[in-house]
């Protein structure tokens, strides 16, 4: 079976796909920019819950650090949100000159997920019994 690590990992490349769908888009097809970016949004958004309520959980549980590496992946979160919420207002606005802020979300993304490839996902693989894998797996959806 692979673990949350692959199927973590395998998540963030679809969500960079997607980015670069979205930024395609708006030269090649600026009817659908809003769809796709929601599409890249919501599905960063999903991600991010998976984390925050299933995942993270279970390193602070078990390391009793709640101020540690997942308070730090948390607060990047919140930027993250940030991020995604002003491209998409200026979306709304059918303004589409958002490099700044997408480069700004690129940054904190490329780094924060490096960071939860190869310390935290990892972590938890080595950490949980195959029983608890699997369990953690069926809360993934
Ligand atoms: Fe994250
Ligand atoms: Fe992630």
């Amino acid at each position: 079976m692979n673990g949350i690590a692959d199927f973590m990992s395998k998540d963030h490349d679809r969500l960079d796909g997607l980015f670069k769908e979205f930024q395609s888009k708006k030269i090649t097809e600026p009817e659908n920019v809003k769809k796709s970016f929601f599409d890249f949004k919501s599905g960063l958004e999903r991600h991010i819950v998976w984390e925050e309520e299933i995942l993270f959980p279970i390193f602070e549980e078990r390391t009793g650090m709640q101020g540690g590496p997942t308070a730090v992946m948390r607060m990047e979160h919140i930027q993250i949100k940030k991020l995604l919420s002003s491209i998409y207002d200026q979306i709304l606005k059918r303004n589409f000159e958002t490099e700044s802020l997408e480069s700004q979300l690129f940054g904190i993304l490329s780094s924060h997920n490096v960071k939860e490839e190869n310390v935290l996902y990892p972590w938890i693989d080595q950490t949980l019994s195959l029983e608890e894998i699997k369990v953690t797996f069926q809360k993934l959806n």
